[in-house]
């Protein structure tokens, strides 16, 4: 897209950015930066950049083969509205992580009308899911 880069140069990774997002995301509040850093550096990760800046981020956990799991989708609020996530989405779909894999999961809260752009159906009613949820695990002392 014009002004903005796309890349999965995992050295290209502003942490400190994405974790100033991601500690004050729904998500995850008050998650460290070495968590932030540890998960990236084990993950695919899809960066977006202007002029010098990370302004957008989302993270595949994979095997590289059969399964992914998608997460920690972020566009800055200053450059939201210009179809950058659908940009991120059609990028990480198109590669071979996701292209190939048998199942790819996710979790949003309201964010559905854009992953279902990209192909994503609800879950809903699939008793074959289970998880662990602990959405509050950084927040305790
Ligand atoms: C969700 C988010 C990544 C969208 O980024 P964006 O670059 O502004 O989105 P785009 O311009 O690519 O467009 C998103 C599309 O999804 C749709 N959409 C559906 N639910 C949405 C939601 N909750 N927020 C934003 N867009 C949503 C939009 O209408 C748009 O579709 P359209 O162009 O056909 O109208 C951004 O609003 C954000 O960072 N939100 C806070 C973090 C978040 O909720 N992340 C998702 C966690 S699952």
């Amino acid at each position: 897209m014009e002004n903005y880069e796309l890349s999965t140069d995992f050295a290209r990774l502003d942490l400190q950015a994405i974790h100033a997002y991601l500690t004050r995301s729904y998500w995850s509040p008050g998650i460290p930066l070495e968590i932030v850093e540890r998960a990236a550096r084990n993950s695919l990760c899809f960066g977006v950049y202007t002029q010098g800046a990370q302004v957008g981020f989302a993270r595949v956990v994979t095997d590289c083969a059969t399964f992914a799991y998608l997460c920690d989708v972020y566009v800055l609020e200053a450059h939201r509205g210009r179809g950058l996530s659908k940009w991120m989405m059609r990028e990480a779909m198109a590669h071979p992580a996701l292209a190939g894999a048998r199942r790819v999961m996710l979790a949003t809260r309201d964010a559905h009308g854009l992953y279902r752009q990209s192909g994503f159906t609800e879950c809903v009613g699939n008793t074959n899911l289970m998880e662990i949820v602990r959405p509050e695990i950084y927040r305790r002392v």
